[in-house]
């Protein structure tokens, strides 16, 4: 569709940044927080770990006084669950709640809305121990640390997410924590663990609308768009088949309360369905979100069975638990570019990954996470020229305009990330922020904060509600 006039923004529109508790904070055992699967997963000694990351936990308030320079509308954090609870359970750590009523306050005055994912990866240790999503145990606690959390900042915060990256957490299961080491029968775990916490996700929205009756919640998983390899029939369907394993079956429970009909086929088939309890259908057919929000990095390529080159793949996409070749078989797309990474850039892809979701659920739509991670160079005068983020973060812009333009009601955009902080399994030298941090993977250097070129950039297309999108500015 081609439009004659751009529609703008709307009035209200929550331009944003987003981060995560262990990716950003540090303090990793500071004021009795229990340790997570992340603080002790075993990640490679080359890169940064998760014990200081960028200090936030230390320099909050500096950080947040450059997010009101930078005027966001809204900032994206999460709740680390072993702050709260450093078993996952039991007895409320009055102080590591404490540090949230601090970082919201602090938001609140500065007129920054608060938007706070409940869980981004970190499960208390304890939990995972105990068998983590696999034991239905894990499913109360969620629910139990959610209702505290709405208990004790309720009164300012409007917008809640549920799980970040879901889908990623049961396709990456190694990689990200979710699946513990050793397990005997990794896939049909996941997809046990998926449905766990699909009903987790059910009653925590159901908690949240009883509650919080003027707040509203959604669940944050990683959509993308995905393309069949050729116009081979063959390939189309195993796009359709990817498109429903990677992204339907959990928006769809999510949405719908029932699961998508090709993905429970698929996981039928190969024996990893997940066990489901008589009432567990009802209870998801009750927690419906009132929202979607959704981080986008690339879209993918798959086709039938293309003896492919593998090389490039997004690392969203390849290997996932529970695909093989009778599905699809992931490939590349000659029509895009890759970053230094090796992940596609693909900005059309998402504004079809935008109206692909809107036109199947018709609920308001916010993006969470969408950014480009790159080597950064600190120059002799403390500049940072990431063009190159511009570059990207403009041409991702442009087509969530054009998304408005096409009908989809989207109400928020909240790049990855605020400030730099340190990568799932690539360190701090994969930077996302507007604000660099001055540290390197092992030198933690003074950790100074520093306005990257995109700071100003992004100032100005805020101020504008993003009619300035142009790369020129005064740095
Ligand atoms: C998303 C996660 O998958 O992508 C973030 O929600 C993550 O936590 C972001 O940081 C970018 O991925 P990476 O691997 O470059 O950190």
């Amino acid at each position: 569709m081609k439009h004659q006039t751009l529609t703008p923004f709307p009035a209200g529109f929550l331009w944003g940044a987003s981060t995560s508790a262990y990716q950003v904070e540090g303090g990793w055992n500071s004021d009795g927080k229990g340790p997570s699967v992340i603080d002790n997963a075993h990640f490679s000694d080359k890169i940064a770990d998760f014990t200081v990351t960028s200090d936030h936990y230390h320099r909050f308030k500096d950080d947040v006084a450059l997010f009101a320079e930078l005027g966001l509308k809204t900032y994206r954090f999460s709740i680390a669950w072993s702050r709260l609870y450093p078993e996952g359970e039991g007895e409320l750590n009055v102080q590591g709640a404490a540090f949230y009523h601090r970082l919201i306050d602090e938001l609140v005055r500065h007129d920054i809305e608060p938007l706070v994912t409940l869980y981004h990866f970190d499960l208390p240790w304890t939990l995972e121990e105990k068998g983590g999503w696999t034991n239905p145990a894990t499913i109360a606690a969620f629910e139990r640390f959610s209702r505290t959390a709405f208990e004790l900042y309720g009164d300012r915060v409007k917008y809640w997410l549920t799980i970040n990256e879901q889908n990623m957490m049961i396709l990456k299961g190694e990689i990200l924590g979710t699946l513990p080491p050793g397990t005997s029968d990794p896939e049909k775990t996941l997809y046990q663990q998926n449905h766990n916490m699909m009903l987790a996700q059910a009653k925590v929205i159901i908690a949240c609308h009883e509650m919080l009756p003027d707040a509203q919640i959604g669940p944050a998983p990683n959509i993308s768009c995905v393309y069949a390899a050729s116009s081979r029939p063959e390939d189309v369907l195993a796009a359709n088949n990817f498109t429903s394993i990677r992204n339907w079956l959990y928006l769809d429970l999510a949405c719908f309360g029932r699961y998508n009909a090709v993905a429970w086929r698929f996981m039928e088939e190969k024996g990893i369905a997940p066990t489901i309890a008589e009432e567990d259908m009802s209870l998801l057919r009750q927690g419906k979100p009132d929202f979607i929000a959704f981080n986008y990095y690339a879209s993918a390529t798959v086709g039938a069975d293309i003896q492919s080159e593998t090389e490039g793949r997004q690392r969203h996409d390849q290997q996932l638990a529970g695909i093989d070749s009778t599905v699809y078989v992931g490939t590349n797309n000659p029509h895009l570019k890759k970053n230094q990474f090796n992940w596609y850039i693909d900005p059309v892809g998402f504004r079809i990954t935008a109206r692909e979701i809107y036109d199947r659920y018709h609920l308001p739509l916010i993006v969470t996470e969408n950014g480009l991670g790159a080597f950064d160079e600190l120059t002799a005068e403390n500049k940072i020229y990431d063009d190159y983020r511009i570059d990207y973060l403009q041409q991702h812009i442009q087509q969530l305009q054009l998304a408005i333009g096409d009908g989809v009601d989207l109400i928020g955009y909240c790049p990855w990330s605020a400030i730099d902080l340190v990568s799932t399994h690539q360190g701090i030298s994969k930077r996302y922020g507007f604000i660099y941090v001055n540290r390197d993977e092992h030198d933690l250097k003074d950790l100074a904060r520093l306005k990257k070129k995109s700071f100003v950039w992004y100032q100005q297309v805020i101020r504008s509600n993003g009619q300035h999108l142009d790369s020129k500015v005064d740095y």
